[in-house]
């Protein structure tokens, strides 16, 4: 595997779930194999699981690790091409990029939608011109439309859980106060179409998801029937993304906050969501500290996800 944007770049799922079972039977398996290669991390937003888990990960295969705050201690990055650049950005994006090459051998990005437009959002501008120009290895972080090493902990967590072969599970809409890119659901959607579980999809009318990620999904507007007979249940907040809607809350209508009485209505699902999450808006403090909860161990399985990328990586260089 050359670079890992999304669930395609991981080839088949059974042969990845085998090999994350693998690593977590034993994380120091593998390392000697990331001796004396290097792992630069990006970051242009925030983050607490993916910096930890991604380090950790790469610790486990022996890699050195360097980290880059872009919005703390870089120079601001311009990533428009052709404006004068006379403003508060001393440094653009098309140099920073073949430099940050220089120092390393493998590069992780952190790069959320920006919501300045759709179309460069979903064209990914920021991760693509790291796989265009730094000439290494480029793994996502959650980028402007998908956060692959969430939806593969995610998957390993499902499997770990399931009690059948094809359990039904449920991406429900929650409110939020903030604006959030749909990365996550977008590519939470991605990857259970890839599986045979039955999948569901739940959100208030205006909150469709782009249609090449709802792909096979059943979408149900009555979030009550959603949960019936549900084994999962996947909290998540997104914004708008249809049309001059794209970007926009419609709704923190707090009908739509998990709470136990909506668990109540399942198969006695388990509980997941990405993290970090806002409690009583998301979902209600007993939801979440409830047995059912399985939001650690998912968050968990960031380190075992992020290991199987790298770790594939490097067998490639
Ligand atoms: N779930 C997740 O990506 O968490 P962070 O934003 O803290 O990295």
């Amino acid at each position: 595997m050359r670079h890992f944007t999304n669930v395609h770049d991981l080839g088949n799922l059974k042969s990845a779930l085998r090999e994350a079972a693998e690593i977590k039977a034993d994380k120091f398996k593998y390392d000697q194999s990331g001796k004396n290669k290097t792992l630069m991390m990006i970051f242009f937003n925030s983050s607490l699981r993916t910096r930890l888990s991604t380090q950790k990960a790469a610790m486990n295969l022996g890699m050195n690790v360097m980290v880059l705050d872009i919005n703390q201690g870089a120079w601001k990055l311009e990533t428009e091409r052709g404006v004068v650049m006379d403003g508060d950005k001393p440094e653009h994006i098309l140099e920073a990029i073949p430099v940050m090459g220089c120092y390393c051998d493998v590069i992780g990005v952190r790069a959320f939608a920006r919501f300045e437009s759709r179309d460069d959002d979903y064209g990914e501008k920021i991760i693509n011109q790291f796989i265009d120009l730094s000439g290494r290895p480029v793994f996502s972080m959650e980028a402007a439309t998908r956060h692959p090493l969430q939806s593969f902990a995610d998957l390993i967590t499902i499997e770990e859980y399931k009690k059948k072969d094809k359990p039904k599970v449920v991406l429900s809409w929650a409110p939020h106060p903030k604006v959030l890119p749909q990365a996550v659901p977008n590519s939470f959607a991605e990857w259970m179409n890839e599986t045979d579980y039955e999948f569901v999809i739940t959100h208030p009318e205006g909150y469709e998801l782009a249609p090449q990620f709802v792909g096979k999904a059943d979408v149900e507007y009555d979030q009550w029937k959603a949960f019936e007979g549900a084994d999962f249940i996947y909290a998540k907040n997104w914004s708008a993304y249809s049309g001059d809607n794209y970007g926009k809350i419609l709704s923190v209508d707090p009908a739509w906050t998990i709470d136990s009485e909506k668990m109540a209505h399942t198969d006695n699902a388990y509980f997941m969501h990405c993290l970090p999450i806002r409690r009583n808006m998301i979902t209600t403090d007993d939801v979440l500290e409830s047995p059912q909860s399985i939001v650690i161990p998912e968050a968990a399985n960031r380190e075992i996800s992020a290991q199987v990328v790298l770790k594939r990586i490097l067998e490639n260089l």
